[in-house]
């Protein structure tokens, strides 16, 4: 359900409609579905399910950073604004580049540390306003409203490696946010927070969707679905035995593509890992710059990447967590 506030402002409307949608990392071998999905502006969609029942996948997809095995993914008009693709559908969230997903979808992977490549926490959040060309007034405005609202202002020039798990979690969501997108992903935002974090990411999410947002939670917590009032899409592992229909071909691994435009990435890393990849034909397409940015603001919102130079992963903490999450928060 919307929540009052979005009624009120006419929200609601479906943001991302996915039929007949089937999923996966490895062409031909589905991991869920087929799946009818809506996501509305002002409404926070939990995705939940077993371990393995391909909720990332699910999650990933609906982002546009995985194609869809079966079925499609729609973006609404809305959503689109005045973008161009050069190939696919425009309505196809894969078929946009990075750059363009910045103000449409925003994703926070399951694990922080596939997505941050910043030197610093305040370069990590600088990474999407300025892949949007923002000026730099506008940059350290949000920049510094962020720093703010994720108690993140002390540790400004700190690497984000050096974060405890609930900081490293507010960075990614706080990255995410510095773009404003009108659809958000959380991938399991509150795993392993402690109860400061879990109640601060809670009401950030709460006040993106009130703002108008569409929210995608991938979560294994009820106290979650019900604090977001969330409707609740239930998640099994495809049956394999079905007659599913498939649009791609049996062979190769699907690779997500990267969160970060190209020309904000320095290692090939700001994405899901991905082993033995077969998709760089389509990661490469869609990474290409459109240069055809739009969206309107909101008030809060997420982001993506980093600057060149960024500390590896594995490259991190010399001890010096501060306090406030715990480490190793997500699986
Ligand atoms: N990077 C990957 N490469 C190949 N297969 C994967 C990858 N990640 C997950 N899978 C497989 O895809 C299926 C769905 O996984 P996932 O979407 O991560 O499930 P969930 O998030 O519900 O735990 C599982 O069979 C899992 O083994
Ligand atoms: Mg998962």
């Amino acid at each position: 359900m919307p929540s009052p506030q979005a009624r009120a402002a006419g929200l609601g409307e479906p943001l991302l409609t996915a039929r007949g949608l089937v999923v996966g990392r490895t062409h031909g071998i589905p991991a869920a579905g087929p799946l009818d999905v809506d996501v509305r502006g002002g409404e926070v969609l939990g995705i939940t399910g077993r371990n393995g029942a391909g909720k990332s996948t699910l999650a990933l997809t609906l982002a546009g950073l995985l194609p869809a095995h079966g079925g499609e993914v729609t973006a609404s008009a809305t959503l689109v604004g005045d973008l161009r693709v050069r190939r696919g559908r425009v309505d196809d969230p894969f078929a946009w580049s990075s750059r363009a997903l910045l103000t449409r979808i925003g994703t926070v992977l399951q694990d922080p540390e596939h997505q941050l490549l910043g030197r610093t926490v305040r370069g990590e959040l600088e990474v999407g306003p300025r892949a949007l060309g923002l000026p730099d007034a506008e940059i350290a405005r949000r920049v510094d409203e962020l720093l703010q609202r994720l108690r993140l202002t002390a540790l400004a020039e700190a690497n984000p490696y050096t974060l405890s798990g609930g900081q490293k979690r507010r960075l990614t969501v706080g990255a995410m946010l510095a773009t404003r997108p009108r659809v958000m992903v959380l991938d399991e935002p509150t795993f392993g927070q402690d109860a400061v974090t879990w109640a601060e990411i809670v009401a950030l999410v709460a006040e993106v969707r009130d703002d108008g947002a569409g929210v995608v939670v991938v979560t294994h917590d009820d106290a979650v679905l019900s604090a977001l009032s969330a409707r609740e899409l239930p998640v099994a592992p495809a049956d394999l035995g079905s007659q599913l229909r498939l649009d791609r071909p049996f062979g190769g691994e699907t690779c997500p593509k990267s969160t970060v435009p190209p020309e904000s990435r320095a290692a090939p890393s700001a994405s899901e890992p991905c082993v033995g990849s077969t998709a760089d034909g389509a990661k490469r397409r869609v990474d290409r710059p459109s240069g055809d940015e739009n969206r309107p603001g909101r008030s809060v919102g997420p982001a993506f990447g980093a600057p060149p130079g960024a500390a590896p992963p594995g490259a991190a903490p010399s001890g010096a967590a501060p306090p406030g999450g715990t480490p190793g928060a997500t699986s």
